[in-house]
Order: structure tokens, then C-alpha cells, then sequence
């Protein structure tokens, strides 16, 4: 056999390195199926408002609703939007419910970008802020009512 053939051995480095991958394959693996768990058990948990449309000004905040709704923002809206005084990405999202409407509210988080063509309000927080808002994954109809839910529990002053 001439020396130049390959050893068909795997060399001292392949063993950790495949090793290292397999793991990292594994820990993405365990990541990705958490969060379809997670996301899963938040769609059923929100089942029960399926059919609930939006709310009459100054309605009684749905405490069980804005706490799912509390979940919902913290995985789609706190990249960009605070709570607190300040603005971020986007603006301070404290007392917006007492400033816009529910329906405007739902097309916004829905659909801004339609908003941004169509809204004037919308199109001057676009002017003002220099950022389309987005929603990173989308967002559904019962996500966004409970999102909602959740920004009129903070305006009633309860806690988060
Ligand atoms: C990628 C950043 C980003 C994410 C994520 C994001 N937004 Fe926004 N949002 C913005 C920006 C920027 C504006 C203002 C400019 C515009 O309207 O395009 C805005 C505007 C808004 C407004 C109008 C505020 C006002 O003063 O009238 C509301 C309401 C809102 N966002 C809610 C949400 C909710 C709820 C979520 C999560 C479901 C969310 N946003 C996720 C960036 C974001």
C-alpha cells in the first residue's frame, strides 16, 4: 500500500469535534422542541377566549386573559417596547390604551404595516420613531386580544 493513501482511521481531532457537534445538535434539538411546547401550551391556555371579540371602553380588565397576554409580550413585544418611561425601539407602550381605541390597537399590532400606509397616526409614530414595527414570528388574532387584555391591566394600575 503506497504511503500516501489516507488512513481510513478517524484522526485524534475528528472524535471531540464530532462530539462537540453532536451535542451542540442536541442542546438545539432540546431548545426548539421547548419552545413548541411552550408556544403549544400558550395557544390551548388561550382556547377558551376564542371567541371573544374586543372590548367596550372603560369594560372590567380580564385579569386571567392579560396574564396569558402578559406572556405573549414578553416573548414578542419587549425586544422593542418597554413599560417603563422611556422608549425604546419603539415607544413606551404605558397608557397607550387610554390614547387609542381597541380596534386601532388590534390593526396596528396586527397589521402595521398596513397601518403605516393607511394610518396617519400610525404614519407619524413611523415618521417619529424611524422603525417599522414589526412582529418577529407574526402574531395571531387570540395573541393579540390577550396582548391587549394585558396593556389594559397595566393602565388599570395592576401589577404585571
Ligand atoms: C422590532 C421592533 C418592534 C416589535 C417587536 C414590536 N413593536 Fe410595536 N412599535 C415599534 C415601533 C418602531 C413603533 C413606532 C413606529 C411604527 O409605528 O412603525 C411601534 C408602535 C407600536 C404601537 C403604537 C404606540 C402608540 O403610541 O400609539 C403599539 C400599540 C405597539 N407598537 C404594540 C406592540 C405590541 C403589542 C408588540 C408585541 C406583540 C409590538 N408592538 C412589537 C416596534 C416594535
Amino acid at each position: 500500500m503506497p504511503d500516501s493513501d489516507p488512513d481510513p482511521r478517524p484522526s485524534a481531532a475528528t472524535l471531540p469535534a464530532a462530539g462537540f457537534l453532536l451535542l451542540a445538535l442536541l442542546l438545539l434539538g432540546g431548545w426548539w422542541y421547548a419552545r413548541t411546547q411552550q408556544a403549544g401550551a400558550l395557544e390551548e391556555a388561550l382556547q377558551p377566549w376564542a371567541d371573544t371579540s374586543l372590548p367596550e371602553p372603560g369594560a372590567q380588565v380580564d385579569t386571567a386573559l392579560a396574564s396569558l397576554g402578559a406572556q405573549v409580550f414578553r416573548q414578542k413585544c419587549t425586544a422593542c417596547h418597554a413599560l417603563t418611561a422611556e422608549d425604546q425601539v419603539g415607544p413606551n407602550l404605558t397608557g397607550v390604551t387610554r390614547r387609542r381605541t381597541a380596534a386601532w390597537l388590534q390593526s396596528m399590532i396586527l397589521a402595521p404595516d398596513s397601518m403605516t400606509r393607511d394610518d396617519p397616526d400610525a404614519q407619524a409614530l413611523k415618521a417619529h420613531y424611524g422603525v417599522q414595527m414589526m412582529v418577529p414570528g407574526g402574531i395571531d388574532t387570540l395573541q393579540t386580544r390577550a396582548v391587549l387584555e394585558f396593556l389594559r391591566r397595566v393602565d388599570a394600575g395592576a401589577p404585571d
